[in-house]
């Protein structure tokens, strides 16, 4: 079995390897800002975007306009919301969930017991499960607050579940690797609500993504809905195969494997499942995942050319035989 981590396709490194013999070029380089803005509008279908230089910047000049407090799932959400409430000196509010799914029909009395400004969910719990996001959008709709998706994991879903503006506020994004759109650093911010860019002029351009970013970001963004579907599709194979696995009906672009012992087990996987450049087994209790013991075999980190059945049972037959 060979497996590889994944990478920016090749036109996406060939066109940000041309964008980056134009730096200086002014007019070439807002060429490249605006196509990219268009590409993720186009995605998200909200009616304003930006390319800032990561995931955390997006949400660092998201929370710079917001008093606060914030809503955060307990367990399953994105470490970086609470690091950057913080900064900001924002109150924090934990919001009971399920392995990290929120349960819209108990976040409505959550919200009437401290009502939060904002709510920052990522599309899947811990990469593990996909949240009910269209539900958590009506009742933040119904009290007045303001839902932000981390979409890292879920940019272009061609279902219209994830990341779609109809049912988030505001969409943040890592471009990071490895994210959906997968360009190694950026990320993007998107919204409908021109108020949210209010004031945030500054910081925007202190954070602004890069021309090299933005001319990978246009052509990186057509391959999301087919790296998402493919990686979804595996996961699914692989909660059906495996054992034990926590979500074991819900969409993933993780697999998280319940163990007493994760650290020796993720040792032997990792040992057991080598991944050409890269790395797949994480280990938890973790806040970005799931706060009990497990491994996570993060599938959304393989290039999808490697999400073969054959590939895909001697990972399940692998781990069935180490847990
Ligand atoms: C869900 C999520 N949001 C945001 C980030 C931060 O992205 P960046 O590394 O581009 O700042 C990450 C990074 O792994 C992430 O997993």
């Amino acid at each position: 079995m060979e497996l590889f981590f994944k990478m920016p396709s090749k036109k996406a490194r060939k066109v940000m390897c041309d964008a980056s013999l134009e730096l200086g070029n002014r007019p070439r380089g807002n060429e490249y800002k605006i196509n990219a803005e268009n590409s993720i509008k186009e995605v998200t279908g909200h009616k304003y975007a930006r390319v800032v230089c990561s995931g955390n910047a997006a949400i660092m000049a998201v929370m710079s306009n917001l008093k606060g407090p914030i809503m955060v799932p307990d367990q399953g959400g994105w470490s970086g919301f609470m690091k950057i409430a913080k900064l900001f000196g924002l109150e924090i509010i934990s919001v009971p969930t399920k392995m990290g799914i929120i349960h819209p029909e108990t976040l409505d009395e959550h919200f009437k017991q401290i009502k939060p400004q904002s709510l920052f969910i990522t599309s899947f719990a811990g990469y593990m499960a996909e949240q009910p996001v269209k539900e958590i959008y009506e009742c933040c709709e119904d009290n007045g607050v303001i839902l932000v998706e981390d979409a890292s994991g879920s940019v272009g879903d061609p279902r219209g579940k994830l990341s779609c503006g109809d049912t988030a506020h505001i969409i943040v994004a890592s471009t990071g690797s490895p994210k959906m759109v997968n360009l190694a650093n950026g990320g993007f911010i998107s919204t409908t609500n021109p108020k949210i860019f209010e004031d945030t002029h500054y910081i925007l351009k202190t954070l602004q993504g890069s021309p090299v970013t933005c001319a990978g970001l246009t052509e990186e963004i057509k391959n999301a809905p087919e790296n998402l579907l493919k990686t979804i599709k595996a996961c699914e194979f692989l909660k059906k195969e495996i054992k034990t696995v926590l979500h074991p009906d819900k969409s993933g672009i993780n697999v998280a494997v319940p163990v007493n012992e994760p650290k020796p087990v993720a040792k032997t996987l990792r040992k057991e499942i080598k991944v050409n450049g890269g790395g797949m087994i994480t280990v938890c209790p973790r806040y970005d995942r799931i706060n009990k013991p497990a491994v996570c075999l993060e599938i959304k980190n393989l290039d999808i050319r490697c999400l073969e059945e054959n590939n895909l049972s001697e990972i399940a037959e692998t781990v069935n035989n180490t847990i």
